[in-house]
């Protein structure tokens, strides 16, 4: 059993690889940037400056559009000082996100002397800032990843594929549990009347979501295990602690006075997910493209798990890379939209 808060799992792929593979994540959080653009200018000065906590940065590319959206309002309020703290789990390539934005000429450390940037390597299910800190936050695409996986998932490598009830509870329980952790935790770093938006993947029951496209992953690994290329070891190993909420789960802890922990929900939603890549196949009619697309997100994001499920493994390299290469294939012989949905959730601390 892990200490409580601290999260098992691995962050990202690294070496910047994340950064350069999350174009998918990049249009949905596009999508939700006027909302975001709402939030910013109802945040009033306090202290002389501003703080806003950036939770889950990854390798730091996908925050520069809501950074420099925010800072578009902030520094006009006449702040003294705005630091910018991205977090992430002590895992993560922060060295990418510093080299990024030093580099990157959209980087928002170009625009002024009064912003600062700053980085924490904790997982949020703790308290990672002092109380009352937090003016404004942003947090996308991290939520549907849990603290720790509740159980292996023997008949798939995501809970939705998954068929044993015991398995799925399990894994609505862990959900449930973080999402309250994280909401205490967010309350008590958060300024009075500041807010916090955040997106995760989310469950509609008239989408089928992610379960085709993990489904498609997991048809390639047991391929390879009949085959005798992965043991029954190695594919047991292979388990997302990754969930999709719902509209009632998300809504859940608010059902008493629609408060918790001193929190309000202002705005909630279930906006359809981007699939940019399925774009630029009906217009290049590129399949190959389409299906190198998918598959570099994904082994931006479960690169490193799988790669931990075959630790100890000689031909561990040989063997990811043929995963991979085989997905890819998948992908391009039958091009299909992945229509999955996102929730987007502002919280407004009383
Ligand atoms: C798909 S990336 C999202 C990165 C970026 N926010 C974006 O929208 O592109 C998910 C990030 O969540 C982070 N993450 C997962 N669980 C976390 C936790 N418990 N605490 C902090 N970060 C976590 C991962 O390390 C990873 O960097």
């Amino acid at each position: 059993m892990s200490e409580v808060g601290v999260s098992t799992h691995s962050a990202m792929q690294g070496d910047g690889f994340y950064n350069r593979h999350s174009a998918l994540q990049e249009a949905a959080i596009l999508q939700v940037l006027p909302l975001w653009r709402s939030i910013v200018e109802s945040a009033s000065l306090r202290n002389g400056g501003f703080v806003l906590a950036d939770y889950a940065a990854s390798q730091g590319k996908n925050s520069l559009p809501p950074m420099n959206l925010a800072l578009d309002t902030l520094l006009q309020k006449e702040a003294a000082f705005i630091e910018i703290v991205h977090t992430d789990l002590p895992s993560n390539d922060f060295s990418s996100l510093f080299a990024m934005l030093e580099n990157d000429p959209g980087s928002y450390l170009r625009r002024d002397p009064r912003i600062s940037a700053l980085a924490i390597g904790r997982s949020y299910f703790q308290p990672i800032l002092s109380a009352g800190k937090v003016d404004l936050a942003w947090n996308s695409w991290s939520l549907q990843w849990m603290s720790r996986l509740p159980r292996p998932i023997r008949d798939g490598i995501f809970i939705d594929c998954c068929k044993d009830a015991e398995t799925r509870q399990a894994f609505d329980r862990q959900m449930q549990a973080d999402w309250e952790t994280f909401l205490t935790c967010r309350s008590q770093e958060m300024a009075s009347g500041g807010a916090l938006l955040s997106m995760f993947v989310a469950n509609r029951s008239d989408l089928p979501g992610w379960g085709p496209f993990w489904g498609a992953f997991w048809s390639v690994l047991t391929e390879m295990s009949q085959e005798g290329q992965l043991s029954g070891a190695q594919l047991d190993a292979i388990s997302m602690p990754i969930g999709a909420r719902t509209l009632d789960d998300i809504q859940a802890p608010f059902a008493k006075d629609c408060r918790f922990a001193n929190l309000r929900i202002e705005h909630l939603e279930m906006m359809d997910g981007p699939d940019p890549f399925w774009d630029a196949y009906l217009e290049t009619k590129d399949a190959r493209q389409f299906g190198w697309s998918w598959t570099n997100m994904a082994r931006a994001v479960v690169g490193p798990l799988i790669s931990d499920a075959l630790a100890g493994e000689a031909a561990k390299d040989r063997l990811l890379n043929e995963i991979f290469d085989r997905f890819a294939n998948k992908m391009a012989a039958d091009p299909q939209r992945v229509a999955h949905c996102l929730a987007v959730v502002v919280l407004r601390k009383q």
